[in-house]
This record gives structure tokens, C-alpha cells and sequence, in this order.
């Protein structure tokens, strides 16, 4: 039996979604979201602290060390390379450590590698796309990769997504995932998309990634960051 001492483990309580920087479910002009959005009202996951504490644990066996989303072996990937990097905290701003991040982008041409992405743009042999690592001990986290290109959707007439990167954050018990996107500043296609425009006005400057070169020690990488509150 697996006994585990409390001591150890930061315990996270489950929070609802009711935070008002997030969209609604439903938003109309974001059309595929509207097929999908819940219709009805919302279950509250139980707060089982035992399932927490043995997924905590099974966590800490894991090794994730791939935040380089296409610079392995030498093998470079057409475009601009940049440096996403940022801090995690919860909401009284104490740094959390050991929580995974998953990213993943279009290439430089706007290009998913994924045999359901019919834009016709070019695939980069060098560049995969996917990456996932952990934060630090003092919260932060770094990823190496390029500047997404934008891509056309269906979502309505001329419409193109403007340059962004998914992000899926895990806290310790697996109980609570952030699933968001990040964008880059100045981006001109930012006022038309619905995504972005549905989540509400005053907080859209949240998931726009500020452009820090001052502090990058590496000349000819962009640097961006972006912090994250759980
Ligand atoms: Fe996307």
C-alpha cells in the first residue's frame, strides 16, 4: 500500500471555473465553439484528496525535459526563433513548481502537423511542434521554438487566425488544467478574431505576450514573456 507523508505534498483545492477573465462557453461568433459549448449547467468535480495525493506522487516519476519544440540534433526549422519563458503562480502569487506545460503551434507558414490541417502551406521536416516541460523550483519555465505563422479558418469569410501558441497547464493533482492560447503583441488579426475577442475586453491584454529582449542573454533569439496564474 502506498502511504504518503501529508507533509510533502502541497494539497490544491479544485476551483470551480468562475473566474471573470475567462470566455463564456458559448460564444456565437466563434462557430465551431457553439456545437460544443455545454448546454447544461456544470458538475463540480468531488475534492477527493486521496486520488490527489497518489497522482501527485505517480507525477514526480515522470521525466519531462523537452522544451525545445524543434531544435534537437542540429535540425533547424525555418524562421524566427524565439524564447517563450514566464513564471507560474497561484493567485496570492506564490511561485509553483513542478507544473507541466504542454505548448503547441503552426509552423512558420502557418502549417499544424497534423493530417487534419488542410491549409495549403508547407510542412517543415525540422519542425514538430509539440513541447512539454515542468517549472522550477522558483516557478518559472522556458521553451525554444519560432514565431507561428497565422492560418486561415472557416470561421467566417477571409477569416485567419492571428499568430498564437495552445498552452495546457496542469497543477500537481491533475484536477485543474489551464488550456489557453497565447498571442503576440501588435498582431494586426487580433481585432477580428472571435476567439480572442471572446474573452471579455479588460482582460485580453493577459494572454498577449510582452516582447523582453532586455533580459535575453541569447542575441539572436526573441524573447517573449508570459506569466500564468492558476
Ligand atoms: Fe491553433
Amino acid at each position: 500500500m502506498l502511504s504518503l507523508k501529508l507533509s510533502n505534498y502541497k494539497i490544491f483545492t479544485f476551483m470551480a471555473q468562475n473566474y471573470t477573465s475567462n470566455p463564456s462557453h458559448y460564444f456565437k461568433a466563434y462557430k465551431s465553439n457553439t456545437d460544443r459549448a455545454p448546454k447544461k449547467k456544470l458538475i463540480k468535480i468531488k475534492n477527493d484528496i486521496n486520488k490527489r495525493q497518489l497522482l501527485s506522487k505517480l507525477y514526480k516519476n515522470f521525466t519531462i525535459n523537452n522544451n525545445l519544440l524543434c531544435f534537437n540534433k542540429n535540425k533547424k526549422p525555418v524562421g524566427q526563433k524565439i524564447v517563450i519563458k514566464g513564471n507560474v503562480t497561484d493567485t496570492s502569487g506564490v511561485p509553483l513548481k513542478n507544473i507541466i506545460i504542454e505548448i503547441w503551434q503552426a509552423n512558420a507558414s502557418g502549417k499544424y502537423r497534423d493530417k487534419n490541417d488542410k491549409h495549403d502551406a508547407t510542412i517543415d521536416p525540422n519542425f514538430y511542434g509539440y513541447g512539454v516541460t515542468k517549472t522550477n523550483n522558483i516557478g518559472n519555465y522556458k521553451f525554444i521554438s519560432i514565431l507561428p505563422g497565422a492560418y486561415p479558418w472557416n470561421n467566417h469569410k477571409n477569416a485567419w487566425r492571428p499568430r498564437h501558441i495552445h498552452f495546457s497547464i496542469l497543477d500537481l493533482n491533475f484536477f485543474s488544467r489551464l488550456c489557453t492560447q497565447m498571442y503576440f503583441p501588435g498582431d494586426f488579426l487580433l481585432n477580428d478574431d472571435p476567439i480572442y475577442n471572446s474573452i471579455p475586453k479588460e482582460h485580453r491584454n493577459k494572454v498577449i505576450a510582452k516582447y523582453d529582449n532586455k533580459k535575453n542573454k541569447i542575441s539572436n533569439y526573441l524573447t517573449f514573456n508570459f506569466d500564468i496564474i492558476l
